[in-house]
């Protein structure tokens, strides 16, 4: 059941595709607004997550819990994130297991810095450096309230296992010595500026992942990597490419959904018979308890025309010996 605190998402679905998105925290006597009604959070507390719940104007919205990408999505920002597509694709290249110890910067908005805490869970750890004290302090507010909301959600705490710091990394050798890390993820301007500090305290055959905003940033890096022989092998760039797609029946002009047509049988006059079928045919063809019959409705499926446009390359670094 729902209860006051937690961080919701309400959605408004029109023809397949979402029309309306929020995230709220869930607060007595508050109200969720919309052009398209409002709902009082004293409706929504107490009710399962995942209900279509109606509008003062009768529309329905759908109430559920917010998951880490939305909140990364919604959340307030200090700096662009690392969005979830690439901060997942980033994992996946330094194979962060739980248990990880892992250094992160800049800390930015804390998107990267919650999908780390997340992956290392509570026998890992993060260390996150951030040389902006605004921009340490939004990384920090941020991962509180998820903690928050999360202990609200489920009775039990987050893992508390990211440790913010001030620090340039450029000249954070104190602050990182004696430590060793299992991955390093950088998303800062001038990454090769940071990595003679970084890569001393990166495990023999781990991954630095870096993720830059545009291909000039990516050939700057290579260029430093080549003047500053570190032991760093490029295995590869890469950009993730999500593709949203609208699947939904092909309806006439009328409402109605259009209908499969079978060819004539033999004998049969197709053309006359076509035309006299179609007002039968214009019906929702029903299985004989009442259900919608499979099959019978054609689909149309074309890429979606909002597109998110192009978000970062990442660049795969290993540390390699002779
Ligand atoms: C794009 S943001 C990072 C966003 C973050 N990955 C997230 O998902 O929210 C880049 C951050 O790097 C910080 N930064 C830039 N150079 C830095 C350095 N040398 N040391 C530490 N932080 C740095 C900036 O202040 C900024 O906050």
């Amino acid at each position: 059941m729902l209860v006051s605190g937690e961080l919701l998402v309400a959605e408004y679905y029109k023809k397949g595709w979402v029309e309306f998105r929020k995230m709220f925290n869930l607060q007595t006597g508050s109200r969720l607004h919309s052009s398209w009604g409002f709902i009082p959070h004293d409706d929504i507390v107490g009710q399962p997550a995942g209900r279509f719940l109606k509008s003062s104007l009768s529309v329905p919205f759908l109430i559920r819990r917010a998951t880490l990408e939305d909140y990364v999505l919604y959340m307030r920002r200090g700096p662009a994130i690392a969005y979830p597509k690439d901060a997942s694709a980033m994992q996946l290249m330094m194979d962060v297991t739980e248990g990880d110890r892992v250094l992160e910067s800049g800390s930015g908005s804390g998107a990267m810095s919650l999908f780390l805490s997340r992956a290392v869970g509570s026998k890992g750890s993060v260390l996150s450096v951030e040389v902006r004290e605004d921009h340490h302090k939004r990384a920090v507010t941020n991962y509180k309230r998820w903690r928050t909301s999360w202990s609200l959600r489920r009775g039990e705490e987050w893992p508390d296992n990211v440790q913010f710091h001030i620090a340039d990394l450029c000249t954070a050798s104190s602050l990182l010595a004696g430590q060793a890390f299992h991955a390093v993820a950088l998303d800062l301007v001038n990454p090769h500026l940071v990595l003679p500090t970084v890569i001393p305290h990166l495990y023999p055959g781990a991954v630095c992942a870096i993720y830059l905003a545009n291909i000039t940033q990516v050939i700057d890096l290579l260029e430093g990597l080549r003047c500053m022989q570190l032991p760093l092998l490029c295995e590869h760039i890469m950009e993730v490419p999500v593709r949203h797609w609208l699947v939904a029946p092909a309806m006439q002009k009328n409402g109605q959904f259009c209908t499969r047509k079978p060819p004539p049988l033999d004998g049969e006059h197709g053309e006359e018979e076509e035309e006299e079928a179609t007002d039968e045919t214009d019906k929702e063809e029903l299985t004989t308890d009442g259900r919608p019959a499979f099959g019978v409705v054609p689909y149309i499926a074309r890429p979606h025309p909002v597109q998110l446009s192009h978000t970062a390359f990442l660049v795969k670094l290993r540390k390699c010996g002779q």
